[in-house]
């Protein structure tokens, strides 16, 4: 069928409204379905699977995997009429959502009831909870609290024939046969469409003390991850490491940022604490820092000591986009390539350096912009080639892919496949996996509705 069948169209619209289907051409082609609940969703799927219309789920598109790239064939179900916090249960410490609520929003109804959903990046004020069950999105403190996967109790979720697969419950235990809400989470939208979550909250931290340090060498910033780890009591909450092009970058001339220790060393990283307690907290942290410095593991360190001087250095490791904006990069005449790969701590560096040399064009005011969360083994390696005799993106892609894949490792970490990454998928995982992976979805989706042609 074609997704202009007027009769599909106004059967559309008696169940979501007239004002419930919109075309935006700003959002990409095609129609845009906005159920306001879980029976909206599921008379939605039952219309979809009758008419055979694939169906592309829609948080607040924030990927960075063309994850809802949508050719106009499909229907746009977009989430974002079901924000509602439903519930917030402050003994199971546990808050109800619809999947369309914005991250920021969460987050801040957590702290207004004293709590903390900790699951933290860049694009909170946009990405919707949805969006970060169907990517298992990561972030910056994923060292401390895990990934989305960590904060879900419960889900509930709409198959492509409209069946409604309930919420499990508040507790954290359920070992009742196959934990089936951790095939939605990382699902990419594939399985189904995840319509509500009970989600985990934890208590909010009193005290975040926050510092800037550069390090001398490899050797001494993996042993720092494990001091401050060991030192810490359990309240590390991010260590954020960025390789010395990042760090000159971003408090360069042309930005905003001056820079937190001078531009001296080869490693710099952000460090943060949450704690229960401002004042024993900070002095501890202090403490720590300084004795970092005096076993040489720590080459310089500065410490926030205000709210502002904390944003500042979250700014810098947070505001890439800036590199494009600021004049710094040469962005018309240039290839660029962002990554989210994974590999043990131990090949990182031998992996850095392998890049470094393999990608061309460091005669040509080329740049390799690496910063990541090295805790979780995770590394953005984003390459910037500029001049004429410059490499594809593509290409140099697949150099970083090509040394993963040697070292074992995974082309994506937190960000998933979605379009831009699924040639790529073979390269780290093998034919019997994504074979499994195939039929998992013909069980879920046997008609091949759900966001057809991501993953694989
Ligand atoms: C970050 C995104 C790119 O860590 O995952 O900034
Ligand atoms: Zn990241």
């Amino acid at each position: 069928m074609s997704i202009s069948d007027t009769e599909f169209l106004k059967r559309l619209s008696d169940i979501v409204g007239s004002n419930g289907v919109i075309e935006d051409p700003a959002r990409g082609p095609g129609p845009i379905a906005r159920p306001r609940s879980t029976e909206d969703v599921s008379a939605i799927m039952k219309l979809c699977t009758e008419f055979s219309c694939p169906v592309v789920t829609v948080g607040g598109n924030t990927g960075l995997v063309m994850g809802t790239q949508r050719d106009g064939s499909e229907l746009a179900l977009s989430m974002e009429l079901m924000r509602e916090i439903e519930e917030i249960d402050v003994h199971s410490r546990t808050m109800t959502v619809q999947a369309g609520a914005v991250l920021q929003t969460v987050q801040e109804t957590a702290e207004a009831h004293g709590f903390l959903y900790p699951l933290d990046l860049g694009g909170r004020g946009t990405a919707t909870i949805g969006g970060n069950i169907s990517t298992n999105a990561g972030g910056n403190r994923v060292i401390r609290y895990g990934m989305t996967r960590d904060q879900i109790i419960s889900l509930e979720m709409v198959l492509a024939d409209g069946t409604i697969i309930p919420m499990q419950g508040k507790s954290i235990k359920n070992n009742t046969g196959y934990d089936l809400k951790h095939l939605a989470i990382g699902g990419e939208g594939t399985l189904g469409v995840v319509t509500r979550a009970i989600l985990r909250m934890r208590n909010f931290p009193i005290s975040q003390n926050c510092a800037w340090v550069g390090v001398n060498d490899w050797e001494s910033l993996t042993k720092l991850l494990r001091f401050m780890d060991a030192e810490s009591s359990g309240t590390l909450s991010s260590f954020e490491v960025m390789w010395k092009e990042y760090y000159e970058a971003m408090t360069g001339d042309s930005t905003p940022y001056a820079p937190p220790v001078p531009h001296e060393y080869p490693f710099y990283v952000l460090i943060e604490l949450q704690g229960s307690n401002q004042e024993r907290d900070q002095a501890r942290f202090e403490e720590i820092i300084v004795q970092a410095y005096e076993s040489g593991l720590v080459a310089d360190a500065a410490i926030a000591q205000s709210e502002a001087e904390r944003k500042t250095m979250w700014g810098i490791r947070d505001d890439v986009t800036l590199l494009f904006e600021n004049g710094f990069l040469d962005t018309k005449n240039m290839s660029f390539y962002s990554s989210d790969i994974s590999l043990a701590i131990t090949d990182m560096d031998d992996f850095v350096k392998e890049i470094c040399e393999e990608l061309p064009g460091a005669d040509q005011n080329s740049y390799v912009f690496v910063f990541g969360h090295l805790g979780d083994g995770n590394l953005h390696v984003n390459p910037c080639a500029i001049g004429p005799d410059r490499p594809k993106s593509k290409e140099m892609g697949e150099i970083i892919y090509r040394a993963i894949r040697k070292r074992g490792g995974s082309i994506s970490a937190e960000h998933g496949i979605g379009l831009k990454r699924k040639e790529y998928l073979n390269w780290t995982r093998s034919d019997n996996e994504i074979e499994l992976m195939r039929q998992v979805k013909k069980v879920f989706d046997p008609n091949n509705l759900m966001n057809p042609g991501k993953i694989f």
